[in-house]
């Protein structure tokens, strides 16, 4: 297979546009087409501030990389769940990310990167979080989302950030759009979107850059670009609902190549055209009384319950564990 644009050896090819490119055209292909979805889909401009979620896999990791050098005013955010599952799952990431700050810092300068840790923040990590929690039926999952998406939407926000961007790529919007679809969430499908405005004082305004590209393209990317990230995958993710219906929707690519993208593609068009407006029932939103985030329970917050409920377990003396990796079977 030869690149469409020199003719020397293919890295990549890539069926459902009908493009193989050798490494240095692909290296400059990707920015490109990021540039091009930042633009379509109005997520940021060249004067935004923007802060990149990065956990230290592939995905946020070349998101970063690939804002950077689009010119991009991008700082990174690394939330430290405390996750060891046997292969120190979150120590190895944060180091991944270090390393890729420390690479490039003497040429971006300005690039800073926020770290919360969970455990020391709040005075438990997220499997003991999850383990004293009554959400997500013994896997940590649930808590940690909603973990991560407070912290993201409090630093990005109180920061004074423009933008949270995540590295969410296209086989993580496809699983959640067919799992959607699936069980006709038509909310949930009215508010899926490469672009979350930031509808309300204390919502930060959130862009999935990457939207686009299969999980094989940014893994492409990071590889031949030298992007050290972590390989394994969270140890609770496994037996996911998310990673069954990746499978499903990757035997679908093998047999029609383009069904993935086309399929997301049409989903977008779908709602630019409308199909959705019904649905967009305003979903009534108070601000939390102890943090004040937007949430739309009376009172406080599902994420302040959450850490109350644990100051009340531990209050009363009882062990705080963590949540085993193997729980996910039980
Ligand atoms: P996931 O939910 O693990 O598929 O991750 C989706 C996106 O959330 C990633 O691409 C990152 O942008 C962000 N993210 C996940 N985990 C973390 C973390 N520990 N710290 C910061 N951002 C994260
Ligand atoms: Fe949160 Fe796996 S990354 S439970
Ligand atoms: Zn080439
Ligand atoms: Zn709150």
């Amino acid at each position: 297979m030869k690149c469409k644009k020199c003719g020397e050896t293919a890295a990549i090819n890539m069926r459902q546009h009908k493009l193989a490119l050798c490494a240095e055209h692909y290296l400059e292909w990707l920015p490109q087409q990021t540039q091009r979805f930042i633009e379509k889909y109005h997520m940021f401009g060249p004067e935004d501030r923007i802060l990149v979620a990065v956990s230290g896999g592939k995905d946020s990791l070349s998101l970063w990389d690939v804002l950077l050098r689009l010119g991009y005013r991008a700082d990174g955010l690394y939330i430290g769940l405390g996750i060891d599952g046997g292969v120190d799952y979150s120590h190895q990431s944060y180091e991944k990310v270090k390393q890729f700050v420390a690479e490039r810092s003497g040429q971006h300068p300005d690039m800073h990167l926020r770290a919360v840790d969970v455990g020391q923040v709040y005075g438990a990590t997220v499997p003991e979080a999850a383990q004293i929690s009554n959400r997500g039926h013994g896997k940590p999952c649930s808590v940690c989302g909603l973990i991560k998406r407070h912290i993201m939407n409090r630093v990005a926000y109180d920061g004074g950030y423009d933008v949270l961007a995540t590295g969410h790529n296209l086989d993580d919007e496809v699983a959640v759009l067919m799992q959607n679809t699936l069980h006709w969430q038509a909310g949930y499908l009215a508010r899926q979107a490469p672009v979350l405005e930031a509808s309300r004082p204390g919502l930060a305004r959130k862009a999935k850059p990457f939207c686009r590209f299969y999980e094989r393209e940014t893994a492409a990317y990071a590889l031949l670009r030298g992007i050290d990230y972590i390989y394994d995958e969270c140890p609770y993710a496994e037996g996911s609902n998310t990673i069954y219906y990746k499978g499903l929707l990757n035997q679908l690519e093998a047999d029609r190549p383009g069904a993935k993208l086309q399929f997301y593609l049409g989903f977008l068009e779908a709602k630019a055209s409308g199909l959705f407006d019904r649905v967009q029932e305003e979903v009534e939103l108070n601000a939390c009384e102890k943090c004040g985030q937007p949430t739309s329970a009376p009172g406080e917050c599902a994420f302040c319950r959450l850490w109350e409920r644990i100051a009340a377990y531990k209050a009363e003396g009882r062990p705080v564990r963590s949540l085993p990796v193997y729980a996910k079977s039980l």
